[in-house]
């Protein structure tokens, strides 16, 4: 191991090789439950990634739904550097439409991906080996046929046989394919077992120095980051991850670890990736916003610990040299150290200037928004600290298309029930008003909402936060709803717990409104 800051660690950086960064937060990322992202938010989101200096973005599933393509279309039409990918299944009709959603793009790319294990082939595919490998030459030709740059996937590669798995990616790449991704699609495989899956794939297929090999790790083990690691010491030279980890089941590898892995520890990862990891955390805050997916507190780089040192011994250490208990600096990540406070007398310079400094770049509407937000806030509240203007921009970014908006909420609360809750809410630009009671305030609330949407999805969870320290406190309320097998959860602030209460489920009703739009999706990826 050698120290961060030995010479030795620099002349490694400058004998390192490329690896290319796929980030696939909008695709496998927004196939985690409740992660649905709208159009905007999508377009914000690939923004940062190119911004950051991610090689590929894939933008989605095309075939999907209506909303994919668009997405997928619209990120390819306004992206300025990166590849933009789009996902399709061995099916024609898939890639058809795939090379259409990418077809604006500067440099487009098809992923097409198919099963190779034989418990996918028995139990889901119900093809033999030579099936397969009939349709990967097919496929990837039809693809190769639409756009230069194909990547081809063996889903649940880790649990192929060798030997197959060799004559899968040998088609592939004799078909056209220039990238071949093996991905831990179950997050099954252990790093030795990556690693040294990918030297003999390389070892064995004839041409396999044709194409880039790519990793695609899943977290079911908390492995995934460590096995992409692998993979790279294995041959392979692009890593597919996503911000925050965010992804199927446990999710993905998280592009923020791989990064700094990668640049912190060049002296035994002598490699390296053209991301700019001061964007790092502005990107990790902009997907938890727009995903609805909170960041654990102690998540590494971009949790709200992670530079966070409570012991008297570190703080000790850290005040006499940051290096005895830093192993990178928080400004490495985007992460700065502030002494602005905010209150009723900041003007909109400061304001502005502050959001910078958090992470956020809003367009002018937003930002007057925002800002008229933050004054009613601080008239409420003697100091509105970080976290309090992140949760309020949150909530502007998410809620900004929704379609129901709370209006005005007054509520009969206290040991003298019934308790009740007279609700106005602008649906599609109309208001409407109800009056209920319930089981305490919180259910009245709910149950005017009820009688203005009706609904038949199930609040699986209700969880309130303070924000920061106090009783002026913002409160976070958290509501999961569930329909048909399906998940959103959302998130409101305001310093009224009632009212951020009644916000979060309008939120989530929100979302549930767009996914039943897009609910053909879950049931066609991996
Ligand atoms: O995990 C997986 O195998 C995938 C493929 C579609 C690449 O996401
Ligand atoms: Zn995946």
């Amino acid at each position: 191991m050698t120290d961060p800051a030995s010479p030795s660690r620099f002349e490694s950086a400058r004998n390192s090789e490329s690896v290319v960064i796929f980030d696939t937060t909008l695709r496998d990322g927004e196939q985690s439950p409740g992660a649905t992202m709208y159009l905007e938010d999508k377009l914000q989101v690939a923004e940062v990634l190119d911004h950051m200096g991610v090689d590929i973005i894939e933008a989605g599933f095309p075939i999907a739904s209506e909303g994919d393509f668009e997405a997928v279309s619209a990120i390819a039409e306004r992206t300025k550097n990166a590849v933009i990918a789009g996902l399709a299944r061995a099916i024609e009709g898939d890639i058809a439409r795939c090379g259409e959603a990418v077809r604006k793009a500067r440099r487009p790319r098809i992923h097409t991906f198919v099963s190779t294990s034989p418990i996918h082939l028995q139990h889901q595919m119900n093809k033999s080996e030579a099936q397969v490998l009939e349709i990967i030459a097919r496929t990837v030709t039809q693809a190769r046929n639409l756009v230069d740059d194909v990547e081809w996937s063996a889903m649940d590669a880790t649990r192929t046989p060798i030997d197959y798995l060799c004559r899968c990616v040998e088609a592939a790449i004799r078909a056209g394919a220039t990238t071949i991704n093996l991905p831990d699609t179950v997050g099954y495989a252990l790093p030795e077992e990556y690693e040294a899956m990918f030297r003999q794939i390389r070892e064995r297929v004839p041409d396999a120095d044709k194409a880039v090999f790519s990793v695609h790790c899943h977290d079911d083990l908390g492995l995934a980051v460590a096995n992409s690691l692998a993979g790279v010491r294995g041959g392979a030279r692009q890593v597919e991850c996503t911000i925050n980890g965010l992804g199927e089941r446990a999710g993905n590898a998280a592009l923020e670890e791989v990064v700094m892995a990668l640049k912190t520890r060049g002296d035994s990862l002598p490699y390296h990736t053209e991301i700019d990891s001061t964007l790092l955390t502005r990107a990790s805050k902009l997907v938890s916003a727009v995903s609805s997916s909170p960041v654990q507190f102690n998540k590494a780089i971009v949790g709200r610990n992670a530079f966070a040192h409570e012991s008297g011994i570190h703080q000790d250490g850290m005040l006499k040299n940051a290096q005895t208990y830093e192993i990178m600096t928080p400004a490495s990540v985007g992460v700065s150290k502030t002494s602005l406070v905010m209150g009723k007398h900041s003007g909109r310079h400061a304001f502005k200037d502050k959001l910078r400094e958090l992470g956020y770049e809003l367009a002018d509407n937003a930002l007057h928004d925002a800002f008229v937000r933050f004054k009613d806030l601080a008239d409420r509240k003697k100091v509105v600290y970080d976290e309090d203007l992140m949760a309020l921009v949150d909530d502007e970014i998410v809620h900004a298309h929704d379609r129901i908006k709370l209006v005005d909420l007054t509520v009969f609360a206290g040991t003298k029930g019934p308790q009740s809750a007279a609700l106005t809410l602008d649906i599609d630009g109309t208001h409407v008003t109800h009056q209920a009671t319930g089981n305490g305030p919180v259910d009245a609330i709910f149950n005017a909402i009820q009688a203005l949407v009706p609904h038949g999805a199930v609040l699986e969870l209700f969880q309130v936060h303070a924000v920061t320290k106090g009783t002026d406190a913002q409160a976070e309320v958290s509501v999961r709803l569930a329909e048909d097998g399906k998940t959103v959860t959302a998130k409101g602030a305001d310093p009224d717990t009632l009212v951020a209460a009644a916000k979060a489920y309008i939120a989530s009703l929100n979302k549930l409104m767009m996914k039943r739009g897009k609910s053909q999706r879950d049931a066609l990826a991996g």
